[in-house]
């Protein structure tokens, strides 16, 4: 089959219907940073052929040069093209996934990053004017939240477009412990880490499922045992920062996810970053996700103290979305 042909096709297919196509979609994405998680982002990408263009940008042109370089010696298990480009690739992007920022250092919270990458994103955002009207925009960079919202507002696009990674990272640390407790494959747990990306997520325990059955009566864990998961499953990042000063793959799997998710029209129900009406932030709760972005937020019965936990969360990152209200 022609490729260029195909991406006409197969790009209208994945919008009009739900079926997934049978070949890889001839997509075209940006990824913006060539850093320890974008070039990581790229790797998962065209090895698991989400895509067949991945382009990397950052103002680093030498370090992209080399990352393009080294990436392209494993273009050839699936064919993906990768090459280094500019913002104006951003006009052709089906996706633009956004990782350019700074890191935290060993002990740096999330939110400390906050007045650094708030420039790097309306920077970066400013040069990828005009923007497609239907691209999707994936925030990676922290906090992934509140720069989630900075670009919802500052982008233009519908909110559903604009999202972040979230608490899927989260979710699935959580549920590769209690996998191992169990004995049982990740994907029989379904398990949420929702709210905030960063020190003020919570596990929402009571809708932890096993294949439908309440994960708290498969493994009766105490508030105690329950406590230090969530506190492990919250501390991992920091864990592995300590040592080896940065983490990527894992973020780079679970960017991947999302864009399959996107790119195929998956509709599938993940715990992403994405505007809550009633608080008027960003924050992460399970979410449809198809080749519109967010399709709709997915209702999770939280009982009364989970809620209390995920609006105290909400508060804490309209707090320091406040204090940019005039910039926005
Ligand atoms: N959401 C998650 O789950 C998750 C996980 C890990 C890391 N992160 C975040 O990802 C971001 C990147 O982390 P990293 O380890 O790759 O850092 P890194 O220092 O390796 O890479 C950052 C890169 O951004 C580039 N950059 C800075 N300003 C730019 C601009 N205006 N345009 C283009 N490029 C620019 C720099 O040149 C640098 O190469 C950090 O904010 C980190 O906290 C998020
Ligand atoms: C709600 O769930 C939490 C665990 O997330 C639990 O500790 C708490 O006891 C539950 N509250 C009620 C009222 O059931």
């Amino acid at each position: 089959m022609p490729s260029l042909a195909l991406l006409v096709d197969l790009f209208i297919s994945t919008r009009a219907t739900h079926s997934p196509p049978s070949t890889p979609p001839y997509c075209y994405l940006e990824n913006l940073r060539a850093g320890s998680v974008g070039s990581a982002v790229a790797y998962s990408l065209l090895l698991r052929q989400v895509v067949a263009d991945i382009v990397l940008i950052d103002i680093n042109h030498d370090l992209c040069r080399a990352q393009v370089q080294d990436l392209s010696d494993a273009t050839f298990l699936s064919n993906v093209r990768i090459r280094q480009g500019t913002l104006e690739d951003a006009q052709k992007a089906d996706i633009i996934i956004i990782t350019a920022g700074a890191k935290q250092k060993p002990g740096d919270t999330r939110l400390a990053l906050v007045d650094r990458n708030f420039k790097v994103l309306k920077s970066i955002l400013q040069s990828l004017q005009p923007i497609r009207s239907d691209a999707i925009l994936l925030i990676v960079a922290n906090p992934v939240d509140i720069l989630t919202l900075f670009a919802q507002r500052l982008s233009g696009l519908p909110k559903g477009q604009v999202l972040g990674s979230g608490t899927l990272l989260d979710s699935i640390r959580l549920t590769r412990i209690l996998a191992s407790k169990l004995k049982v494959a990740d994907t029989s747990i379904h398990a949420f880490v929702i709210g905030e990306h960063g020190d003020s997520q919570s596990v929402a325990w009571s809708t932890a499922t096993v294949h439908g059955t309440p994960l708290l009566k498969v493994l009766p864990l105490t508030e105690a045992e329950r406590d230090e998961i969530a506190t492990t499953t919250k501390k991992k990042a920091e864990a592995i920062i300590k040592v080896k000063g940065f983490t990527s793959y894992g973020v780079a799997a679970v960017t991947a996810r999302i864009c399959e998710a996107i790119i195929f029209d998956h509709r599938q129900v993940l715990p992403l970053s994405h505007w809550q009406k009633e608080w008027d932030c960003c924050l992460s709760l399970p979410a449809v996700l198809g080749r519109d972005g967010i399709i709709s937020s997915f209702p999770l019965s939280l009982n009364e103290s989970e809620q209390a936990f995920l609006s105290s969360s909400a508060q804490s990152l309209k707090k320091v979305i406040a204090e940019y209200a005039e910039e926005l």
